[in-house]
């Protein structure tokens, strides 16, 4: 049995998927959504679901390692990071080597880094004009998007499409793909 925590710190669209592919399958369950943001959407979503949620401050959360009793109280043995935009501390990183991921709404090493995030990253593909986009999911170290990558998938840019168009095709490919990715490497163990 596999006891996920999700961090996230905005609408919480993936962590909803995730929450929801996995309701159908006994053997993970996603046990705790973490969110640096007391009014992110991803909170009332995983209380929707019945799920336990915990709001985190920088100063405990950079200057303490309390968060690993948190997450060993919940039986947490992966972590993934769906539009959480704080860097992981190294002792989290360290506690769970190559168990957590992240998904980034582009084709890393592209557009990747501190302040590329959402829609950020969206403009910049746009204004670069670039003919195609996607999605990566990556195991997580200490620098932001930096990660040995495990799946990437692509969708086209059309000239006229703007960064919302963008986003949206991106947001697809993540909801159709991050579950399953997630699934797969659990299901390894
Ligand atoms: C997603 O598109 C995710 O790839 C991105 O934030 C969005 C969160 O959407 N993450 C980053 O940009 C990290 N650098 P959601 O809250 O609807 O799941």
């Amino acid at each position: 049995m596999h006891h996920i925590a999700i961090f996230a710190s905005g609408t919480g669209s993936n962590a909803r998927k995730i929450i929801e592919y996995f309701k159908q399958r006994p053997e993970v369950t996603v046990s705790l959504v973490i969110s640096n943001k007391q009014n992110a959407g991803v909170l009332e979503i995983a209380r929707e679901h019945g799920v336990p949620t915990l709001h985190i401050r920088r100063d405990t959360f950079y200057g303490t390692e309390s968060i690993l009793d948190e997450l060993a109280a919940h039986h947490i043995d992966f972590i993934v990071l769906a539009g959480f935009l704080w860097l992981v501390p190294a002792y989290l990183v360290r506690a769970f080597s190559r168990r957590i991921v992240n998904i980034h709404p582009a084709l890393l090493p592209k557009y990747g880094g501190k302040g590329m995030y959402g829609h950020h990253v969206h403009e910049a593909v746009k204004a670069a004009g670039e003919t195609e986009t996607g999605i990566t999911i990556h195991y997580v170290n200490e620098e932001y998007d930096e990660g040995a990558v495990i799946f990437q998938a692509r969708c086209p840019v059309e000239p006229a499409d703007t960064p919302d168009d963008i986003a949206r095709k991106v947001h697809e490919l993540e909801h159709r793909h991050f579950p399953e990715v997630i699934a797969g490497l659990l299901s390894g163990d």
